[in-house]
């Protein structure tokens, strides 16, 4: 079988002028983990344009699913915002990735941290089984520029605790956080602000970072990992080492479309 496949588009959804999501059939063949990503894009030229993805979708549903920004003059995005509802996309078929819940060491309290397209693996996570199987809280953090890129919002306050299967699951467990820095908002700052200034742990009644206790999943720009590298090391935390080697905490650069 070739490594590239295609798929056709479902639907799409456009968040704002940034941002859109959308998705696709998924062939009977594409496995992956939750919290993987998997290359696709589109034919430009006559050659295959690819670029990393993390799957937004989980991997017991029928589809799959993409976060995606939109750049304006960006090889990819600039055609991919374009996507309607029965066009095909190119998709390899060799998911990967470092967002493993398998690579985390046993704990009692989850923490997912991501930056505007890198919420995309926690969302897949987030329909996970086995994470709230694994941890007594979860707390999904996701810090973003604008109010308006808070995809999913509705998502995470609503349907997800509201659903028919997930709902019991979930509700009481996953502490959903949002964060937006450059405009008036409930909750205000980035990520690493709240983690120092301890507003977060009094926010959602959990004790302060201890990695006694709690794991951490990052996705993110290289600024934001880095961080937040540097801040969970400073508390004794380890890193995952390598695929397969559980630590308390992996990465995940979020994937920038150009
Ligand atoms: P800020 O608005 O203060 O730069 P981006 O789109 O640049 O990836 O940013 C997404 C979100 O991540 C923004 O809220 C941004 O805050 C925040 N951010 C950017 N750099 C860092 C960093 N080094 N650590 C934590 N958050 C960051």
């Amino acid at each position: 079988m070739s490594t590239i496949g295609t798929e056709r588009v479902l639907d799409v959804h456009h968040w704002n002028e940034t941002l859109f999501s959308f998705r696709t059939t998924r062939s009977a063949g594409l496995r992956f983990e939750n919290g993987q990503f998997i290359m696709i894009g589109l034919p430009v030229d006559g050659r295959p344009l690819l670029r990393a993805y993390s799957v937004a979708s989980a991997n017991h549903e029928e589809h799959l699913e993409f976060l995606s920004i939109k750049v304006q003059d960006g090889k990819l995005t600039s055609r991919l915002q374009h996507l309607e509802p029965g066009q095909e996309i190119l998709v390899s078929r060799k998911p990967t990735g470092t967002l493993l819940l398998d690579d985390l060491r046993p704990g009692r309290h989850l923490y997912l941290m991501g930056t505007g397209t890198g919420l995309a693996p926690f969302l897949s996570l987030a329909k996970d089984p086995a994470m709230y199987e694994r941890f007594e809280k979860i707390v999904l953090m996701h810090g973003v520029r604008y109010t308006s890129e808070l995809a999913y919002r509705d998502f995470f306050r609503h349907e997800l605790p509201g659903d028919e299967i997930f709902g019991e699951m979930v509700r009481g467990k996953l502490i959903y956080y949002p964060l937006v820095t450059r405009e008036p908002y409930d909750n205000q700052g980035r990520i690493t602000e709240v983690l120092e200034s301890g507003r977060v742990f009094a926010d959602v009644g959990l004790p302060p970072l201890d990695p006694a206790t709690d794991r951490v999943m990052i996705c993110g720009s290289p600024a934001m990992l880095k961080d937040l590298q540097a801040l969970l090391d400073a508390r004794g935390f380890k890193m995952s080492p390598q695929l397969g080697v559980p630590g308390d905490y992996v990465f995940e650069r979020a994937f920038v479309e150009r």
